[in-house]
């Protein structure tokens, strides 16, 4: 998978580097290109906003720059090539969340456009879809201070349903979110640790009961703490 980042503060990617993701981009298994904006500038500045027509309060992101970008990223004779997902984080999009994920995950080609300040001159987004899909898409009903830290979450969340970047295909079956409920509560040794055990049934060696036991703490960890997730409650 191509994942080819849009943004003004290259440096929030820098921990792309370690970890899972690093070992994946050294693998080969993920292709992930930092682009600096202010590279597609030409004034001395490398300016990227301006003020907002119709007055307001902040700045608003230019739309050449991002012209620019977007016709170095993607090319118009594309040829075969299927058109890539342009993501643009934002407050006012959908909200992410993991079915996303994996349909995002499905892509080969990912542009994530990371706006700042009091956001990207809308014609950006109309011309991006001449380009590509493109999906305004939400973290959560809050604010950040820009789009670098949403994409970031969602490269880590899409990165690792691509086939080979998690080690173990399993783990990625079992945890939360993946059946629509909650993940169970794990324990490793010692049975006993500062006066806490480990529930006894996790010992006995049933699988049966075992099985039983996490789905019964799914729900219930749901029922607590997610009820949104289990639909209407009447
Ligand atoms: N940019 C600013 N706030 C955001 C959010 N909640 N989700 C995605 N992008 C954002």
């Amino acid at each position: 998978m191509q994942i080819d980042v849009l943004t003004i503060f290259p440096a929030f990617f820098d921990v792309l580097e370690v970890s899972l993701l690093g070992r994946a981009r050294e693998a080969g298994l993920l292709d992930i290109r930092v682009h600096d904006l202010r590279d597609w500038t030409h004034d001395r500045h490398r300016t990227v906003d301006d003020t907002p027509y119709g007055g307001g309060a902040g700045m608003v992101m230019k739309p050449e720059p991002w012209g620019e970008a977007l016709d170095a990223l993607v090319p118009a004779d594309a040829g075969a090539q299927a058109p890539p997902v342009i993501v643009f984080p934002s407050p006012a999009g959908a909200r992410f969340s993991q079915s996303m994920a994996r349909e995002l995950a499905g892509a080969s080609h990912l542009i994530f456009g990371c706006g700042r300040y009091e956001g990207i001159d809308e014609r950006v987004f109309d011309y991006a879809a001449t380009r590509g899909d493109v999906r305004m898409v939400s973290l959560g009903d809050y604010v950040l201070n820009g789009g670098e830290v949403a994409a970031m979450a969602m490269i880590e969340a899409v990165g690792r349903l691509v086939p080979g970047v998690v080690g173990n295909p399993d783990s990625l079956v079992e945890e939360s979110h993946e059946d629509g409920l909650l993940e169970h509560p794990s324990y490793t040794k010692p049975a006993a640790w500062r006066g806490f055990e480990v529930p006894p049934v996790l010992l006995s060696g049933n699988h049966g009961a075992v099985a039983a036991w996490r789905r019964e703490q799914q729900l219930e960890r749901t029922r607590a703490r997610r009820p949104d997730l289990l639909g209407p409650q009447d």
